[in-house]
């Protein structure tokens, strides 16, 4: 797979692997075996980032990554681990923890659970207001000295956060949705780590699973992505619109919507090869499609029909619900879509 980098030192497959459906986000029925299965043939076929966050499935999804890496796959894989996001029993998020004290706490945790001795990239979830990105940055440097930690990234934050952070200690990437539906970080964020040699890991790539073009409203998926906004009633019906006008592009194309979705996010980082496509994946039997997504070279011909489906701005709804979208740094200095 074509390779992109990510800071000075990381080198990963253009396409990277998000595994929190792995641990039941999105209401993902994937079984455990499916799982490692899916972790296994990604690796297999060039996926090389791997992305969790010690607070997906409450640890299981670390837990899980520990298990199909170890022993022998631990070195092929670049592992990715935000943490830092705070949890009441009630399973809502109540904030985020990013105080210098803090990190070598729940690095422990992760390295016990991921049963490694080291993290590729660790990131705080989200910016802590409380407390000064330097301190954080700082902290995890402590951790870089000390081997149990090989770069820096961040997580869904702003210009100005991005370039104290990096004033600190160098930035590997800044992870941040970037979608065909999510393009705010064109503004500001995405010229800024181009300029500083950032690399930026897209997540929301296939917006949650509309831009694949096989979910379909029901009772069941209301259940799992109702607090998502842009899958409410009165916003869906205009976002799955959007998605019919990329149909007709992919079929043209011989590809999957999934795959167009994918491959346009890639184009955007085609010159610099700085941009990794993270995609949410959790059955090993949409591997093969996903990684064949960074072999699919759209002209720029493609890229203006795309663009014409899908004008930046058309989407219907923000990419979360307010009190979450409060504790996005990144919707600070950016539009919001
Ligand atoms: N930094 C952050 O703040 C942040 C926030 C959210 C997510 N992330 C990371 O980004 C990753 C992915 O982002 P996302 O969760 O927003 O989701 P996404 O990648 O936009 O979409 C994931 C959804 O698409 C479905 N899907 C994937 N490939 C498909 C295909 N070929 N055909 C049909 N459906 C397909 C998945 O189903 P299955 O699971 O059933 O395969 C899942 O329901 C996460 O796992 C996580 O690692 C980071």
């Amino acid at each position: 797979m074509e390779q992109r980098a990510l800071g000075a030192d990381v080198r990963v497959g253009a396409v990277g692997l998000g595994c929190a459906g792995m641990s039941g986000a999105y209401g993902s029925s994937a079984d455990e075996e499916g799982g490692i299965a899916t972790l296994r043939s990604a690796l297999d076929a060039g996926i090389t980032f791997i992305d969790t966050a010690d607070h997906y499935g409450m640890g299981h999804n670390e837990t899980l990554i520990g298990r199909a890496l170890r022993p022998a796959l631990r070195e092929r894989a670049v592992v990715s681990v935000k943490f830092g996001a705070l949890f009441g029993v009630d399973g809502r998020v109540h904030g985020v923890n990013a105080r210098p004290d803090a990190v070598a706490n729940f690095l422990g945790y992760s390295l016990q659970r991921l049963g490694t001795d080291y993290v590729d990239i660790y990131r705080p979830a989200r910016l802590d207001p409380a407390v000064p990105i330097e301190d954080t940055v700082g902290a995890i440097a402590e951790m870089v000295r000390k081997g149990y930690v090989r770069g820096i990234g961040l997580s869904e934050v702003g210009a100005e956060t991005i370039r104290r952070a990096h004033a600190v200690h160098p930035i590997t990437d800044v992870q941040i949705e970037y979608s065909l539906f999510s393009r705010g970080v064109e503004d500001e964020i995405l010229p800024t780590c181009r300029e500083l040699g950032i690399g930026v890991t897209a997540y929301g790539v296939l917006a949650q699973g509309m831009l694949t073009g096989t979910w379909r409203p029901s009772a069941d998926a209301a259940r799992h992505r109702g607090h998502l906004p842009r899958f409410a009633a009165g916003n869906v019906e205009t976002n799955l619109a959007l998605v019919e006008r990329l149909r007709r592009i992919a079929t043209a194309r011989g590809v999957t919507v999934a795959q167009l979705a994918i491959a346009w996010v890639l184009a955007q980082g085609r010159a610099h090869r700085d941009v990794v496509a993270l995609a949410g994946v959790s059955r090993p039997g949409r591997i093969a499609e996903t990684a064949r997504a960074a072999e699919l070279a759209l002209s720029e011909d493609d890229l203006d029909a795309i663009e014409q489906a899908v004008p930046r701005g058309a989407v219907a709804g923000e990419r979360y619900a307010p009190a979450l979208l409060a504790l996005l740094d990144s919707e600070r200095t950016e539009g919001a879509r």
